[in-house]
């Protein structure tokens, strides 16, 4: 499989995927980065990787309709025959198109729990500060299929780890990075290996 990677931030996400293809634990090529932020670091792993990468931001279309702004994904991807789509800390809704054409390919993965902690606003370290001072004493990662709106989508994998009394923001994200640099890999394997099939509104991974 040919992958593309959306992200906007610091890109850790991305580089365990480089990573895992690297060390032939996932068979697929990381063949495309597209970001919204030309500035971000996961466009500086792009290119120390050597992985295409494209800047998609609105702000670089001023003048077209807002179809043909939504086209440019679904062009970019068609482009180098991208068969999935992981995102990794991308902060913008998906194009309508891309989703159409892509519908049970694209899959998030997210920094707490499900559907407790997601949608517009959580992200990074907002997730883990707004988990600690609600007090729960378990935080984890969320890995599911993308779908229009913010952190919604049909659950493919959750796995949780303990907040404890001293943790702090910082210290959960830390914890919570290592889940998934893990399991997103992991994940992708599954699709490698057709394990992961959808039955009415469950996921079941094999
Ligand atoms: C990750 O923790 C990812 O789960 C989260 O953004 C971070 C990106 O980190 N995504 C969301 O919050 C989606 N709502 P990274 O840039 O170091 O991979």
């Amino acid at each position: 499989m040919n992958i593309c990677v959306f992200a906007s931030g610091t890109g850790t996400n991305f580089k365990a995927l480089i990573l895992s293809e690297k060390r032939k634990k996932i068979k697929s090529s990381i063949s495309l980065l597209i970001t919204n932020n030309s500035y971000c670091g996961a466009v500086q792993t792009a290119v120390k990787y050597g992985i295409k990468y494209k800047v998609i931001n609105r702000t670089l279309y001023p003048d077209i309709p807002e179809t043909s702004y939504d086209k440019l994904f679904l062009s970019a991807v068609e482009e180098q025959s991208i068969d999935f789509i992981l995102l990794a800390g991308y902060m913008k809704l998906l194009s309508s198109q891309l989703l159409k054409v892509f519908r049970n390919r694209i899959i998030n993965i997210h920094p707490a729990l499900l559907p407790s902690f997601g949608g517009k606003g959580m992200y990074g370290v907002n997730v883990h500060r707004a988990v600690i001072e609600s007090g729960v004493k378990v935080s984890g990662i969320t890995i599911h299929y993308a779908d229009e709106k913010y952190d919604e989508g049909k659950i493919i994998f959750q796995k949780c780890c303990a907040v404890s009394n001293d943790d702090d923001e910082f210290s959960l994200m830390q914890k919570i990075r290592k889940l998934e640099h893990k399991y997103y890999p992991e994940i992708v394997k599954k699709f490698e290996e057709k394990k992961i099939i959808i039955s009415k509104n469950k996921v079941i991974v094999n």
